[in-house]
């Protein structure tokens, strides 16, 4: 497919999502707005629309917690397609919203956003209008999932992640009681391939969760301590520590020092404390699971993605050589998942499945790192995906297959980016 037409394609598929003033992940599977989802889906709205890109992120931060919070769902109309749904959520807000976060991509996406800005007045009135609420949501961070100052903040329930079933999880996951969590009905598996997502087994415990944090009246201050699933995942601190570095940037663009220094502070300290996650044997990061101060042995995405923030160049070349010798074990980059792993599933969501969303950030960090050759493979893998498979949720890294929901908001937001940024070279 030319690259023009692949851009052609992935513009329908934003239209098709769009809302007016959100974009869904895809019809059905995802009928609301997903957090992560709408900040990179920004990305690809600006190509064509920059003031519908701006509106996409202040819609998801019209819904942000008084305590600085941003929920990962808003359920801005009712819909019986999704479980869990409001109801079961019952975080007790006028437009409901779920009571968890998400990877906080908001601030390297509006830095993007305003850098290439063909309107800077424009940009920098919604940047400007945006920056208080992005920083409320770093500080809430540190102040919530960090609570004792190690510089890392802690996810409390897959979900957070963005990487749902990862095999990071199971062991913290297996510790995570079922009883209580009565009958419920699956919508999603109604919505796409079983195979493809996460068992019943993870399901129970997704809830029981979900239902812990609700006796909890979602009080954030009490839910770190409370939640016997507190992990540190590397990939999402480096998106926390990239997201700041980016505010503390745009902030000094718009003359907000203080904001500036604060972000910049919290990147810092984020980096040097990553360095406590890094695995010689693996290459790549590991995370840690609090609860019992272990690092996990698992060799996933999530220790690959810090390529994204400003980690040691020794350590983004070793990263890099993880990321060639994974390619050559399957036919499409990067599988969620190391091939040589027995865990390894090739078209199970977060055990294997490769996600143009990981592919982006990864390249974007490799590139940065002077990686530019590992960086352009999964560009070309990305791009030949689409071809093969069209804009798919996810994809079999070995056959290429299409995974999950169809018609994705984010993929055709990536291919949108990759194209755009010019062909890789060959
Ligand atoms: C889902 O429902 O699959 C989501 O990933 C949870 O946000």
């Amino acid at each position: 497919m030319e690259a023009q037409t692949a851009y052609a394609r992935a513009v329908e598929v934003l239209k098709l999502n769009d809302r007016g003033s959100y974009t869904v992940p895809t019809d059905g599977l995802y009928p609301f707005q997903w957090n992560w989802d709408s900040c990179l889906t920004a990305l690809g709205l600006r190509h064509y629309d920059e003031a519908r890109a701006w509106t996409e992120i202040d819609t998801l931060f019209d819904h942000q917690w008084d305590d600085g919070m941003v929920p990962h769902i808003v359920f801005h109309v009712p819909s019986d397609q999704y479980f869990p749904g409001p109801d079961v959520w019952s975080t007790g807000r006028a437009v409901p919203t779920s009571g968890i976060t998400q990877p906080p991509v908001a601030g390297f996406a509006a830095k993007r956003i305003f850098d290439a800005s063909g309107d800077r007045t424009m940009a920098a009135e919604r940047a400007r209008r945006l920056l208080p609420k992005i920083d409320a949501w770093h500080k809430w961070f540190f102040t919530n999932r960090d609570p004792h100052g190690e510089g890392l903040v802690a996810i409390l329930h897959p979900w957070e992640s963005g990487r749902d079933n990862s095999i990071d999880w199971d062991t913290a996951l297996d510790r995570v009681p079922t009883e209580g969590v009565g009958d419920y009905t699956r919508r999603d598996t109604q919505h796409a391939d079983p195979a493809h997502r996460p068992t019943k087994a993870q399901y129970d415990r997704y809830l029981w969760l979900v239902q812990c944090f609700r006796g909890l009246g979602w009080d954030n201050t009490r839910l770190h301590d409370a939640s016997p699933f507190r992990v540190v995942d590397p990939g999402f601190n480096a998106i926390l520590i990239r997201s700041c570095s980016d505010l503390a940037d745009l902030a000094d663009a718009l003359g907000e020092s203080e904001i500036a220094a604060d972000n910049r502070a919290r990147a810092e300290k984020g980096l040097a404390a990553m360095e406590s996650l890094w695995s010689e044997r693996h290459g790549q990061y590991l995370c840690r699971d609090r609860t019992i101060n272990a690092l996990i042995d698992s060799a996933s995405i999530g220790g690959i993605l810090p390529a994204f923030a400003s980690i040691p160049a020794a350590r983004a070349a070793v990263i890099a050589r993880s990321v060639e010798r994974q390619s050559q074990a399957v036919h499409f980059s990067v599988p969620s998942h190391d091939p040589a792993d027995s865990r390894f599933e090739s078209s199970r969501y977060w055990r294997g499945p490769v996600w143009l969303v990981t592919n982006y950030m990864i390249a974007d960090g490799l590139a940065a790192a002077g990686e530019a050759a590992v960086a352009a493979l999964i560009v070309r893998s990305s791009l030949e995906l689409i071809e093969k498979s069209g804009f798919a949720e996810y994809y079999d890294p070995i056959s290429g297959a299409p995974c999950g929901g169809g018609r994705f908001t984010w993929t055709a937001a990536m291919v949108m980016e990759f194209v755009k940024h010019g062909e890789p070279p060959a």
